[in-house]
């Protein structure tokens, strides 16, 4: 695999600048793509199979394809750069380590649209890779690749850096869109997808950060190349990574397709001494729960579906055996219920009274009762049954917890403690 995302990636040197990115190759797409009629550029990348990196894994070019025909008014690209899912922090390393290949992505992307104004919109915490966009913007637009003459050329493309007032379901491509226009941060109904009807109505695509990134190198290398770098059916290389209890946690470029194991293994350098893995969560906070005889399933969006779950951001969580299943679950629907937008009301209402129930289980004050009352709220917030994706993504590691962790859930409520107290307060001292 040749790495397209992370290949200036040099930690301990900091970014490339502009003059060094160029040097380096960078820029050269914009040209490349500017040859190509939008139309066929749009063809290039549905072909290539590039599915998003957001998490949901849609086929990008499909995506880009709805947007309907210039009619002469305005149409946006914006940049999802709203990473906020628990465990998740590529987008981060990508705009922190070569900001550059994300305004050349930028570019291009816009070409294919013919949009002529373009949004990052980025998490507000994520200060310093503001401070490294908002230079690398400045120095495109001093040499010429953004603002009036994009390239020499007379295409014009204004790229503008939004800080988000930071919530969770600003990341939702709708709740997005109503942010960015200064709006309640809630999620719009679908269709019309904003492809067709999106930023003051108007035609947009919202595409996430590994996304765009991805779009220099399709461009450069073609079809063929990028489907070659994957291990399996999906094509391209794609930001994996790993947080919990392991030897080396982190994030890496690697082919699609590459297993659980070799990611834990080889590249987290495995489990720390005393700890082995109890389960893990493939992709982010909202993905259903593995078991270790799935380490040796491909990291795809296709095989990790078969199992039941979801590849989603592909940054996995490790639960080791000494940490409390239930805490963590606890734990991660204690984050979706703050980040409910408070829209609908199995979200609104429901997740709160689920975190009750997973809070009093985990400090031994549960009844048998509430297994019911969890497994039915799960139902009750399962897709199709909330306004957004954020309840029912809360939902997946707890009904996957109640079917791989009942029998701790049981013991926590038989023995009204939670058996790795001990190991929580020594976690904490
Ligand atoms: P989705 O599957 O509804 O849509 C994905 C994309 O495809 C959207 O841009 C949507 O507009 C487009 N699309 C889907 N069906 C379409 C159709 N029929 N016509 C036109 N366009 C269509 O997924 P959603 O709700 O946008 O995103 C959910 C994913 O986001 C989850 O997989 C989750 O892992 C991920 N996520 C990532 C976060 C992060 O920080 N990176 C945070 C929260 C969620």
């Amino acid at each position: 695999m040749d790495k397209a995302l992370t290949k200036n990636i040099d930690e301990t040197r900091g970014p490339l600048d502009y003059q060094g990115y160029v040097a380096a190759g960078g820029y050269a797409s914009v040209a490349k793509a500017m040859e190509m009629a939008p139309r066929d550029m749009m063809a290039l990348i549905k072909e290539a199979g590039l599915g998003g990196r957001g998490g949901a894994g849609f086929n990008t070019g499909l995506k880009w394809s709805f947007i309907p025909e210039p009619d002469g008014g305005p149409r946006y690209l914006v940049v999802n750069a709203d990473e906020m899912e628990p465990g998740t922090f590529k987008d981060r390393l990508l705009m922190e380590q070569d900001p550059h290949l994300l305004i050349e992505g930028v570019i291009a992307s816009a070409w294919a649209l013919q949009a002529t104004t373009a949004y990052i919109f980025l998490r507000g915490e994520y200060t310093d890779a503001e401070e490294l966009l908002l230079t690398a913007i400045d120095e495109a637009y001093a040499h010429g690749m953004l603002g009036t003459s994009v390239n020499g050329s007379d295409y014009r493309l204004e790229l503008y850096l939004h800080t988000s007032a930071g919530r969770y379901i600003c990341g939702e491509e709708t709740a997005l869109i109503n942010a960015l226009e200064g709006q309640r941060a809630t999620p719009r109904a679908k269709p019309p997808f904003p492809q067709i009807s999106g930023l003051w109505g108007r035609p947009t695509l919202v595409n996430n950060v590994e996304t765009i990134c991805n779009i220099p190198s399709i461009v450069l290398n073609g079809v063929d190349w990028f489907k070659q770098q994957g291990l399996g059916e999906e094509a391209g290389s794609k930001m994996f990574g790993i947080s919990g209890r392991v030897n080396n946690p982190g994030c890496w470029e690697l082919p699609l397709g590459t297993t659980f194991r070799t990611l834990l293994e080889d590249y987290a350098g495995g489990m720390r001494e005393g700890y082995s893995l109890k389960a893990f969560l493939p992709g982010g906070g909202s993905t259903d729960f593995l078991m270790p005889e799935h380490l040796d399933v491909p990291m795809s969006y296709s095989e990790v579906g078969k199992l039941g779950s979801r590849l989603g951001t592909a940054l996995v969580m490790v639960l080791d055996d000494k940490t409390c299943p239930i805490g963590c679950i606890h734990n991660l629907i204690k984050f979706f219920s703050h980040e409910s937008c408070g829209w609908c009301t199995p979200c609104r209402d429901g997740l709160p009274w689920v975190e009750h129930m997973l809070l009093e289980i985990e400090q031994g004050r549960g009844k048998r009762e509430y297994l019911d009352i969890l497994k039915e709220m799960t139902g009750y917030m399962g897709p199709g049954k909330t306004f957004c994706a954020l309840a029912p993504g809360a939902m997946a590691p707890l009904q996957s917890g109640l079917k791989h962790f009942m029998a701790e859930f049981e013991q926590h409520i038989d023995e009204q403690c939670c058996p790795y107290k001990h190991d929580h307060q020594l976690q904490r001292s």
